[in-house]
């Protein structure tokens, strides 16, 4: 049995990265729908059918557990095809299956505080004084989901969250775009949210897995002082508490790695292979 990441293309590689440092003897199989993305530009009915075809093909491969390393999927599709789907599936395969994502450990790193955590319920006409202002860079559809405002500000309402929604930076990074065109996209993202907030936010989220890759241009765009939530790391942790807590998962132990694309065979992008450390061969999935 192993362990299925899944993500619309190469930004998954970063949540699977952290998880394969993580669990280093578990079986691992990554997929990417590279022939359907970018997911982020689509509506909510086509990200739920690639998604849930994403974690079917992950099921029939032999894997107990996927994650959605993909902030689009799992703002969309998770909850719908947790309550909608698995439940029916799971007795269809005859043996236990999940599908999890990487929202709830983000934004327990962004407040510090257990996702069953409830704020206190505050009186009509209140105002919380928000001064910790979060940043979210996302694709459009996870930005126009406003999962991180709503979830956020349900355990911690004194957390300002202001998304940007960069519609075209998840593709170039696909596409391997170079380092002055990623650059100044970044920069001019950065400079968008900074202008609305009326100051550079406080903290950031990488919102899309895909700009892991290019973690360091966002260092670079913003204030040396806004420390940034890496959604890799977190997810790590959260899925290593997970697996402790839940023996009937099995990750494997012979610490298989395989990949797995929709799109084209072959190797990827020298941008995610010099992110990864080495070439990365992709099989037809
Ligand atoms: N990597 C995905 C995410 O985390 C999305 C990229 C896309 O638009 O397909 O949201």
């Amino acid at each position: 049995m192993a362990i299925g990441v899944f993500d619309s293309g190469i930004g998954g590689l970063s949540v699977h990265h952290a998880l394969v440092d993580r669990l280093r003897g578990a079986d691992f199989v990554f997929l990417a729908d590279q022939a359907n993305m970018p997911y982020g530009g689509r509506s909510g009915e086509e990200i739920v059918a690639l998604t849930r075809a994403g974690c079917e093909r992950l099921f029939a491969e032999g894997c107990d557990l996927v994650i959605l390393a993909c902030n689009t999927a799992a703002a969309i599709a998770l909850r719908r095809l947790q309550q909608t789907w698995l439940p029916g599936y799971r007795r269809e395969l005859g043996r236990p299956v999940n599908v999890l994502g990487l929202i709830v450990p983000t934004i327990e790193a962004a407040t510090g505080l257990p996702w069953a955590h409830e704020s206190a319920p505050r009186y009509d006409g209140e105002k919380a004084e928000k001064l910790d202002i979060l940043g979210v860079f996302s694709t459009p559809a996870t930005a126009g989901s406003r999962v991180y405002e709503i979830e956020i500000d349900k355990r911690k309402p004194d957390v300002a969250v202001f998304s940007e929604g960069c519609p075209e930076l998840a593709r170039m990074i696909e596409a391997g775009a170079d380092e002055a065109e990623l650059a100044a996209t970044v920069r001019g993202h950065v400079k968008a949210l900074s202008l609305r907030i009326g100051r550079p936010p406080d903290r950031a989220v990488l919102g899309c897995t895909h700009y892991e890759i290019i973690a360091d241009l966002f260092r670079a765009a913003l204030p040396a002082a806004t420390p940034l939530i890496h959604q890799p790391g977190a997810t790590a942790d959260a899925i290593e508490r997970y697996l402790e807590r839940h023996k009937e998962y099995d990750p494997g132990s012979s610490g298989l790695r395989r990949f797995l694309t929709t799109g084209q065979p072959g190797q990827q992008n020298g941008l995610v292979e010099a992110f990864w450390g080495g070439p990365l061969h992709f099989e037809a999935a």
